[in-house]
């Protein structure tokens, strides 16, 4: 117990110190302050149990941004980080006491905590590293003949079935079977999308932690193969914490991305479109436990030497809460893809578009950086007027009006995207 109250405490401040970055998510106003977290916590009676095949007691190791933990009474750390730099501390976790926190602190805060975590101390401990840098790569835009061709392809309609199809499973927790379920779903979806081509293939990435798995399609570039881009969301829900079989439809978050990553691969193979260099579609398991089905990935590619030129992430896109149809996640991404994609936006739609800035690694962009690959994140929204209702039960898609008339607009940028990055 002592464990996970100092856990809560420490993810409580590091809540309220984001907070204060960002006004909409004051911690107070948020109806929880850090004492009623912990006596929640207490109420509660403990650790919850574990949901499915995880095994209970089993370490996680949890890096942070010190700055996050800054407020903290410095008596709270009795049990000191393992490890730290400057910048970023690791601590030492129950799996369960993670799920735990992170769940509290969604309900406190709405978000949060943005925290990467990994299945041993060696992986954590290259986060005390500093990040590669991301190599600088040219992107132009000169295939405006076969992207016309292709954007009447998306349709509306296939989004909505995927998000209700999606939405319909209880939640799609990383550990429990409904999860498992709907990760199956995808891919089976996939290989039905795919139609048999012989130079598509899906496949599913398993994680050692969790039993969740990650879905990889690919489409195999006919001139340069070994380049490849990468479009992606996550696949995973939460609605707070695994005490039981809870809700999560995780409709917006991020069905929608799902949703969407599949009507490009739909409408690609509709119109008998082939790369010249791969394109690898992906659903990540995992992304509310701390990115880490990206983060399994993402690290595979770089040892493999992988050669990812552009990575999408579409995480939360078919909630319209501000003026502008998209809005780029500033931080963890690279600048000149998002600047490439901009002009993709400019160039190929009559959409508007403005920036936001996390202050942490938010979804599943922050993996691929971290390995030295450029990523962008086209996100529904500006951050003081994002979907109230995400990481709750109530995140379904009524919100959006039954529709995905803001989705659609993601679908034509990923293939414009798609068809200018592979070409
Ligand atoms: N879709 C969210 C990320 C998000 C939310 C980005 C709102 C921008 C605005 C994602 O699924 C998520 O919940 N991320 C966590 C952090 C993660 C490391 C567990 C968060 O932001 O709380
Ligand atoms: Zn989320």
């Amino acid at each position: 117990m002592r464990t996970l109250i100092l856990a809560l405490l420490l993810t409580a401040v590091s809540g309220l110190s984001r907070a204060a970055a960002f006004p909409d998510f004051d911690g107070t106003g948020a109806g929880l302050s850090v004492r009623a977290v912990i006596e929640q916590a207490a109420s509660a009676g403990g650790l919850i149990p574990e949901p499915s095949a995880a095994s209970a007691g089993s370490p996680v190791w949890v890096s942070m941004e010190k700055s996050a933990v800054g407020a903290l009474d410095s008596a709270v750390f009795k049990s000191a980080p393992v490890a730290q730099n400057k910048r970023i501390a690791i601590y030492e976790f129950d799996a369960a006491t993670l799920d735990r926190l992170a769940g509290e602190m969604h309900k406190a805060f709405g978000r949060g905590p943005g925290f990467f975590a990994h299945d041993s101390l060696e992986s954590a401990l290259e986060d005390l590293k500093e990040p590669p840098a991301v190599p600088a790569r040219s992107y132009t835009i000169d295939q405006a003949d076969r992207v016309k061709a292709l954007l009447p392809l998306a349709e509306e309609g296939n989004i909505v079935s995927v998000i209700k199809s999606l939405s319909a499973f209880k939640n799609r927790n990383y550990r429990t079977a409904t999860g498992i379920d709907a990760s199956r779903w995808v891919r089976d979806l996939w290989t039905r999308y795919a139609g048999g081509r012989p130079d598509i293939t899906v496949e599913t990435f398993k994680h050692q932690a969790f039993p969740q798995e990650s879905v990889i399609l690919t489409m195999r570039g006919a001139a340069e193969p070994d380049k490849i881009v990468v479009i992606g969301g996550h696949e995973d829900s939460t609605a707070g914490y695994w005490g039981g079989d809870v809700s999560a439809p995780g409709a917006d978050d991020n069905a929608s991305g799902v949703a969407v990553v599949s009507e490009v691969i739909r409408a690609l193979v509709k119109g008998g479109y082939r790369p010249a260099r791969t394109i690898k579609f992906m659903a990540y398991a995992a992304e509310e436990a701390g990115l880490r089905g990206s983060a399994d990935i993402a690290a595979a590619f770089k040892q493999q030497g992988a050669d990812v030129e552009a990575m999408m992430n579409l995480d939360m896109v078919n909630y319209k809460g501000s003026e502008k149809d998209i809005y780029f996640v500033s931080d963890n991404t690279s600048q000149p893809l998002n600047d490439y994609v901009g002009k993709l936006i400019d160039s190929y739609t009559g959409l508007t578009w403005g920036t936001l800035k996390c202050g942490y690694g938010c979804s599943d962009h922050a993996s691929w950086t971290k390995n030295g690959y450029p990523s962008t994140t086209p996100f529904e929204s500006s951050m003081e007027q994002m979907n109230p209702y995400i990481h709750k039960a109530d995140d379904t898609l009524d919100k959006s009006g039954g529709r995905a008339e803001h989705a659609i607009k993601f679908a034509r940028l990923g293939l414009a995207f798609a068809v200018e990055s592979a070409k």
